[in-house]
């Protein structure tokens, strides 16, 4: 039996979760390195960011030449137990752990903080890899990440990286941004896209260059780009300006109009005539409706505490208060009820 079907198949719902589902793009079944275009030595160890359910770990352990380590860090502890179970003893040297930090998406059970240091120690891995990762980070987050991937690579290492890009220099009448867009105003982990240039910038001054940049298969989808920890010298393969600008999310099928051009528009195509027209207030954020509920808790915690606190008499009749209340009377020093009993 060959390695590929004895190594399990994450379940559909977690497939799911990652984005592809068929079982194909968890295999390899030539065994060919995953990334053709990246230079042989590079797979030695691979630190795995956002590893999901072990789509690439899978494609990994199928490869001829197989990483003689491998990490795999997740925010998803239910993908991260998955892995532990089904992967890691096919080869112990492929280890998962599950990073308990706050993502809306994709973790909102985990510990309210938004990052944490990777598990490992400086300069060990020859390859990092976030494929379709910072494209689910707010902005701070993905600043102190672009750190940790530069503290954990080696000094020839390669960290493969994905982004949605659009071009914030096109927006002239906002010259202090926003370098970072949403696609959902109540969860910032649904996607995120990019100021090309912010992006540059902030992984320079984080001690990392541009190796290489591949534009999408389709305008607007996820980029790809490998950094390296910087050099002096060193020059960033990265396009800006005109070079690339047909690939960004944003960019139109006609050249950007000539600022003065004051034409009246045709009437809109009407692409969002379909969606329900609301009439309600609309529903609270769920963080917000969260703390909400739980200020609402303590608030009648509160109350009940303050009506134990001035006994019995003063609480209502079948209350918690003045259930507990009750069963105190009998050890009060008068042993008078005062709760209409
Ligand atoms: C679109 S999936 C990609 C999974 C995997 N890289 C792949 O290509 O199959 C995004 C993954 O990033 C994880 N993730 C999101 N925010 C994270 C964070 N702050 N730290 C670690 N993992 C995170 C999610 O749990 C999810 O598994």
């Amino acid at each position: 039996m060959s390695t590929q079907q004895t190594i399990p198949l994450p379940p559909f719902e977690m497939r799911h979760l990652v984005g592809p589902t068929a079982p194909e793009d968890f295999d390899n079944p030539s065994g060919e390195p995953i990334y053709p275009h990246l230079p042989a030595g590079t797979y030695d160890a691979v630190f795995d960011f956002g590893c999901g359910c072990g789509r690439l770990a899978r494609r990994l352990l199928q490869q001829k030449q197989r990483p003689h380590r491998y990490v795999g860090i997740d925010a998803h502890k239910g993908m991260i137990d998955w892995c532990i179970e089904r992967l890691s003893p096919i080869d112990p040297s492929f280890r998962f752990f599950h990073h308990d930090v706050y993502s809306p998406g994709y973790a909102p059970g985990n510990s309210y903080q938004l990052a944490a240091p990777f598990p490992v120690g400086d300069g060990e891995f020859s390859l990092l890899i976030a494929h379709s990762v910072f494209t689910h980070l707010a902005r701070q987050q993905t600043e102190y990440y672009l750190h940790e991937l530069a503290r954990v690579l080696r000094p020839d290492g390669i960290a493969l990286t994905t982004w949605f890009f659009f071009d914030n220099d096109s927006f002239r009448f906002l010259p202090e941004g926003p370098y970072c867009l949403f696609l959902s105003e109540a969860d910032f982990s649904a996607a995120v896209i990019y100021d090309r240039r912010w992006f540059l910038e902030t992984a320079r001054r984080r001690g990392l260059a541009v190796r290489m940049t591949f534009p999408p298969r389709s305008p607007g989808h996820q980029w790809v780009v490998w950094l390296e920890r910087r050099r002096p010298g060193t020059e960033d393969r990265f396009p800006l300006g005109q070079e690339g600008a047909e690939w960004l999310c944003g960019a139109t099928e006609k050249p950007i109009a000539k600022p003065g051009t004051r034409e009246p528009l045709s009437p809109a195509t009407g692409r969002h005539q379909a969606l329900p027209v609301r009439h309600e207030p609309p529903p609270l954020f769920p963080l917000l409706a969260e703390l909400a509920a739980t200020k609402a808790e303590l608030a009648a915690t509160k109350a009940e505490l303050a009506a134990t606190k001035a006994g019995p008499g003063a609480c209502e009749r079948g209350s918690w208060a003045w259930r507990v209340g009750r069963r105190m009377v009998g050890y009060r020093a008068d042993d008078r009820p005062r709760c209409g009993v």
